[in-house]
């Protein structure tokens, strides 16, 4: 395969000799102040991925094609993210794949937006429902930034808890206030055996998320996540966790649609009033 040459448009990072990390988006005739250092863009234009460049006073750094969370930490943003560890683990936890057709709510900042991108392929296919339009505007720039053109990702000016107008979908994955509100759409819209994901910052709305999923009787599994990530810090004479971590961003649940009505509440004990047991014979139709 040909080498990565850096290009116009790249979001980047100088790295110094500390191992410290400088975000930036290469522009011609552009540069970067890294501590008083000045670097020319036009120095990196053009070189493979993880080339060594030098500021206008010459000191070197190393300049590579930013990576996911280093974009997404450091592009512009006009909501709380899905942080990358959360992303992560909606991606591999809702179980997107390539070519999955999914349907997402809230683009916020577009930093979710980008995983599910990434690992649905261009086989795949997103749809985004938003409310706001101009913020969605904003939120494709950083897309496109990292992605360039998305011609298999929809933005769809709505709000989601109205409802769903895609059918079988495999997955639906949410950011936004109240996700609950989208468990009827997500019944609907989604196929048997498909996923619904939500990320949210509490625990009142986990309780309450899983709660609308369990009692819709439609998700034989729902199952809640959070994602504690420790970096480490590793020199010759130190191996310790580093002082400071991100202590809290979110929760992710997770729920699996079954092909009917679910004959009991999960959960509930056999024979209580909640199992419901009679509601739906095995092999009855869906609805
Ligand atoms: C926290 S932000 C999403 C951040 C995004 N996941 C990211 O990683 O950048 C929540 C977004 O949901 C949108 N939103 C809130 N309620 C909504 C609804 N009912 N339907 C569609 N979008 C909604 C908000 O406008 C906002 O852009």
């Amino acid at each position: 395969m040909a080498p990565r040459l850096l290009q116009p448009g790249d979001p980047v990072v100088f790295v110094d000799r500390r191992h410290r990390s400088y975000y930036d988006q290469l522009a011609p005739g552009g540069t970067t102040n890294v501590r008083g250092n000045l670097i020319a863009h036009d120095e990196a234009l053009g070189l493979q991925d993880g080339s060594l460049v030098r500021s206008q006073r010459g000191v070197l750094f190393h300049v590579f094609a930013a990576t996911y969370s280093q974009h997404v930490l450091n592009m512009k943003r006009h909501a709380q993210i899905v942080y990358p560890k959360d992303a992560a683990l909606i991606v591999l936890w809702a179980d997107l794949f390539p070519g999955a057709r999914v349907i997402e709510g809230g683009f916020g900042s577009g930093a979710l937006s980008i995983a599910l991108l990434r690992a649905i392929g261009a086989e795949g296919r997103l749809t985004t429902y938003e409310l706001h339009e101009e913020p969605a505007a904003r939120a494709h720039k950083n897309v496109a930034a990292l992605l360039g053109e998305t011609p298999n990702h929809e933005v769809r000016i709505g709000d989601i808890y109205g409802g769903i107008a895609e059918r079988e979908v495999d997955r639906i994955v949410l950011d936004v206030p109240e996700p609950w509100e989208v468990v009827p759409h997500a019944i609907t819209s989604l196929r048997a055996g498909g996923i619904f994901a939500a990320y949210v910052p509490t625990a009142l709305q986990v309780h309450r998320l899983s709660l609308a999923l369990t009692y819709s009787k439609w998700f034989a599994t729902v199952e809640s996540y959070e994602a504690i990530v420790r970096p480490w810090h590793v020199t010759a004479r130190s191996v310790r966790p580093e002082q400071r971590m991100i202590g809290h961003t979110g929760f992710v649940v997770v729920g699996r649609k079954a092909a009917q009505r679910l004959l009991w509440v999960p959960g509930a004990p056999i024979d209580s009033p909640a199992s419901g047991a009679d509601e739906v014979e095995p092999g009855g139709a869906n609805g």
